[in-house]
């Protein structure tokens, strides 16, 4: 197979691209620290310069890039084939260096279950093991679909070849339609992973805080379950908020009662932003938006926990917001991938 050489600028080590992997993939799979977060061509994270070689660029008007970007020639290595040797600039760091490089590989689907009304579990199993820590996502390639999407795994990282994937049937979406509606038990699929910097840190003391809303409950559930077969729920207290749009949407409960530790250091708490919808379960429980809620509970503590959140841009802007200009929380006690 053709593979390109990559050169950083500034550093010594640089990589090998393989023709059909992205500029970003191939230099994680060499396990480089290259920047990144959604993998989709959405937060700009992966942006860097081409100093000398031509690329392919997958996705030109990627949300990722601003006007300025582009007229400064900045591209999006997500979204970048390299088509010649390279010479790039970019600023890698330690943080992005994966604990374990991504692989691409070929998975059956072999299970699901309908978790809500609109959000389902699918399980796939890989021949080799599934190697990935809590809280990270995998690129399925979906027939029918041009580019993979970024799923993250609610389970924990296991021999087994398990990869669980908990998603929402989004209105229109080509994605999740296929998943749902078109591929079926025994279906093959390639998946490529583990991605994302959000997993749980197991070295860290502090008690942890999830915070979930819609179907970034996957990553969530990861989370808790890790900490809690690492052990850490025997000396710290994990709070789990769910931020639902109506009573019907409500969900994550069950899978933690499953944990050893629900109901004394792990809590669950839900909260629903839309209570008057017709037809809907009735609820006595919480109402409002799940960082005020986050709010509510937690208060003038928040910077004694390490936070981990998923869900839609609006929430978690609202919380990152609320956290370091409200309370403080140093940037480096939160954690959270940028889905688009
Ligand atoms: S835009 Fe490339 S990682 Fe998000």
């Amino acid at each position: 197979m053709t593979e390109y050489k990559i050169l950083i600028d500034g550093i010594e080590q640089g990589f090998l691209q393989a023709a059909n992997d992205t500029l970003l993939q191939g230099a994680l799979r060499a396990g480089i620290g290259f920047p990144y977060e959604c993998s989709s061509g959405g937060c700009g994270s992966c942006k860097f310069e081409l100093i000398e070689g031509e690329v392919d660029n997958l996705w030109p008007e990627a949300a990722g890039l601003t006007e300025r970007d582009r007229r400064k020639n900045r591209l999006l290595a997500c979204q970048c084939r390299a088509k010649s040797a390279l010479k790039i600039k970019v600023n890698t760091s330690s943080e992005y260096r994966p604990l374990t490089p991504p692989q691409r590989r070929h998975a059956k689907l072999v299970e699901t279950h309908d978790i809500t009304h609109d959000i389902r579990e699918f399980r796939f199993v890989t021949e080799t093991s599934a190697d990935f820590q809590a809280g990270q996502y995998a690129l399925l390639f979906i027939p029918g679909v041009a580019a993979p999407r970024a799923y993250s795994m609610s389970n924990t990282g296991n021999p087994n070849g398990e990869w669980h994937f908990q998603i929402r049937l989004v209105p229109g979406g080509k994605a999740s339609a296929s998943l749902f509606h078109t591929l079926k038990l025994g279906d093959e699929i390639d998946l490529d992973g583990p991605f994302g910097i959000a997993y749980l840190r197991k070295d860290v003391a502090r008690d942890i805080i999830c915070v979930a809303g819609g179907s970034g409950l996957a990553p969530m559930i990861s989370i808790a379950r890790g900490a809690s077969e690492n052990g850490m729920l025997q000396n710290r207290q994990l709070h789990f908020f769910y931020g639902a749009r109506t009573p019907d949407d409500v969900c994550g409960e069950s899978m933690l009662n499953e944990l050893p530790e629900a109901g004394g250091n792990l809590r669950y708490h839900a909260v629903v932003s839309q209570t008057d919808a017709a037809n809907q379960t009735p609820w006595n429980g919480e109402t409002g938006f799940v960082h005020d809620m986050v709010r509510r509970v937690i208060g003038a503590e928040m910077p004694k926990y390490e936070f981990y959140f998923a869900g839609p841009p609006p929430m978690t802007q609202a919380l990152q917001e609320m956290l370091m200009l409200e309370y403080r929380v140093p940037f480096e006690q939160i954690h959270f991938d940028r889905y688009f």
